[in-house]
């Protein structure tokens, strides 16, 4: 048992990151007006090399033009391995206005490339003299990102969530599918003659999710491609909330209300979790750590499942 209390992460909601491409600046207002917790504007692969340019100009305008509400402002930046991520990184520090609150790093590979960026925008911070400290995102989208995906998560003090890229993933991963998320037709198991599908991206959902509790770290389901498959879309987010993920990512408007649906506690389960803390609270009145609550066995750990579902329902409500 470690003596360290695990760290808590940051205490916003992220339930869903719309994205939307800097080179399509006619939609940054409705973006601005969805429900999404978290705006993406991208510099990165929804944005050809030919508009990188005037792109980040569009964006870093609207930063400081478009009422972004409560919303947490995100811009993902172009991959280390591109000509442009230094250009994204200096322009926005410079030119963008204070309402910027993160910028996302993509195909993160190691815990260097956080301090790469790290080292440059310390720089340009306090060469600006900015005065509120960008945050970070990261998108483990790499066999090297998994591999890798602890030192990661521990890399700057600036990081705050860590999505799941499933495509550029499951490129390098060599994965036989073009699929983005979800259900993959090959990857069943036989029973009875019957074929039940497992989850292909699991395990690395899963990694994500160790790392970045150990670290106080937002763990985010990354896009689900297929638009026109909400039950998909529905199943996957579940599947992730389920793994202890906090949000999920929207390619198209209509994904935000599943989104939000998926991760906001159901009133049921968090009148649950109060009858949970309630029955322990009399448990341990009587001097008891152990009851029965429904049938089944709750116990001290229980209380800390019962209030991580409490402390989401309430922070959501105090946004
Ligand atoms: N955010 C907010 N509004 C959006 C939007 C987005 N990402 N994408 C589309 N809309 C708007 C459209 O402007 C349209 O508005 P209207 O009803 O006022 O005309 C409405 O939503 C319906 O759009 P639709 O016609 O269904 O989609 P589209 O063909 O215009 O765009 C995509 C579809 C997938 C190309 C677009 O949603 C998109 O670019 N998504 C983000 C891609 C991205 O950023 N990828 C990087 C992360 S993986
Ligand atoms: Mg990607």
């Amino acid at each position: 048992m470690s003596f360290r209390i695990q760290p808590a992460a940051p205490a916003r909601p992220n339930r869903c990151q719309l994205f939307g491409p800097g080179s399509r600046p006619a939609i940054f207002d409705k973006m601005a007006k969805s429900d999404a917790d978290v705006i993406n504007l991208d510099l990165e692969d929804s944005v050809a090399p030919s508009d990188k340019t005037s792109a980040r100009a569009n964006i870093i305008e609207a930063i400081g033009d478009v009422d972004w509400g409560n919303k947490t402002l995100s811009v993902r930046i172009n991959g280390l391995d591109t000509p442009y991520w230094h250009r994204d990184v200096v322009d926005l520090l410079e030119r963008a206005s204070d309402r910027l609150d993160q910028i996302m790093i993509p195909k993160v590979g190691c815990a260097a490339d956080l301090y790469a960026v790290d080292a440059l925008v310390t720089a340009v911070e306090a060469a600006k003299g900015r005065s509120r400290r960008i945050a970070f995102e990261v998108i483990i989208e790499s066999a090297a990102g998994l591999a890798h995906v602890e030192d990661i998560a521990a890399a700057s003090p600036r990081l705050e969530a860590m999505s799941l890229g499933a495509a550029d993933f499951a490129a390098s991963m060599g994965m036989q599918t073009t699929g983005i998320g979800g259900t993959q037709e090959n990857y069943y198991m036989i029973h009875d003659g019957q074929k039940h599908w497992s989850d292909p991206w699991h395990w690395a959902q899963a990694a994500i999710v160790a790392a970045c509790r150990t670290h106080g770290v937002l763990p985010v389901d990354g896009p689900f491609g297929d638009f026109s498959d909400d039950e998909g879309y529905r199943a996957q987010a579940l599947r992730s909330a389920t793994l202890g993920m906090v949000g999920k990512w929207a390619i198209h408007p209509k994904q935000v209300a599943l989104a939000n649906e998926v991760f906001t506690p159901t009133e049921t389960a968090v009148a649950e979790a109060r009858e949970i803390l309630a029955a322990m609270e009399e448990a341990k009145a009587k001097g008891e750590g152990a009851t029965v609550y429904k049938g089944r066995l709750v116990d001290i750990a229980s209380i800390k499942q019962a209030e991580v579902i409490v402390r989401q329902s309430e922070m959501i409500a105090g946004r």
